[in-house]
């Protein structure tokens, strides 16, 4: 379905993607792992056309869509949810929600609308309330709503589960079951190695700007120099040879 080739991604000098290349086949949900700085936004930028890619070609369904501007790579039934989720706190809920949708009229934005929320049972009874009384797990769920408005079949989520408490996290990666199982197909970047490799079939590890590690999730979850470099550190914090991977603050 997506498929990515060579990607390069440089801002002035800085080369925040080096030679990176992925696919994502329809139905799967694959996660991108990787440090803070790895280039995991900056990949995910290229994509969706927020960034143009210095060298290397993305392609959707078959058809080249490399340098593609954002407002032209959306109708093609790609969504983004960006990192840190961009809510507007002081727009309803459904405000928020019109915002994610494109070029429709009243009515089918309406039916778009009904058809997101049957997904969000928090945020259904409660549209009319600005989003700033949400919780931060409850505004990524807004987030990703907004992000299903478009009507997408493939969508790529910059990490979710930032700076959510665990149980938040969980019923945001509890999602992505739901929508896989609703035809959706989902790259997902994220530094929650655990949980992501528990809800994806295959990952990809980057680290400054390349790809150092791909495979099926379980065959990751397995590989040692993995499980040094992220889960090491999650299980054990006082241990973590590099500290600065696991805070999680998303510098
Ligand atoms: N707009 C920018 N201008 C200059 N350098 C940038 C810009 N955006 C990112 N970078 C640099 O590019 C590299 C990759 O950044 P990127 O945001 O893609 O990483 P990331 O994996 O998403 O990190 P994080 O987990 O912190 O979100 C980093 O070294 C970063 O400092
Ligand atoms: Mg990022």
């Amino acid at each position: 379905m997506l498929e990515v080739r060579d990607l390069h991604v440089a801002y002035g000098k800085a080369r925040a993607v080096q030679g990176v290349s992925l696919h994502v086949d329809e139905g799967e949900i694959v996660a991108l792992i990787g440090a803070n700085g790895a280039g995991k936004s900056s990949t995910m930028h290229a994509i969706c056309g927020v960034t143009r890619p210095a060298r290397g070609t993305v392609s959707f369904r078959g058809k080249d869509i490399t340098g593609r501007p954002a407002h032209r790579v959306v109708p093609l039934g790609i969504a983004q949810v960006p990192e840190g989720r961009l809510i507007f706190d002081d727009l309803t809920i459904e405000e928020n929600l019109v915002l994610g949708g494109i070029t429709r009229t009243r009515a089918s934005e309406r039916a778009r609308m009904a058809s997101v929320l049957e997904l969000f049972p928090v945020l259904a009874p409660r549209t009319d309330e600005t989003a700033s009384n949400l919780s931060g797990g409850q505004q990524q769920l807004l987030a990703i709503a907004r992000g299903l408005m478009s009507d997408p079949t493939f969508i790529m989520l910059d990490e979710p589960s930032l700076g959510l408490a665990p149980l938040a996290a969980q019923e945001v990666f509890d999602l992505f079951a739901t929508l896989r199982r609703n035809g959706l197909t989902i790259l997902l970047v994220e530094q929650n190695v655990r949980q992501a490799l528990a809800i994806a079939d295959r990952g990809y590890v980057i680290e400054s700007g390349r790809i150092i590690l791909e495979g099926e999730s379980p065959r990751l979850l397995e590989d040692e120099g993995l499980a040094r470099a992220y889960l090491g550190i999650e299980r054990r914090p006082a241990d973590a040879p590099n500290a600065n991977n696991e805070d999680g603050g998303g510098q």
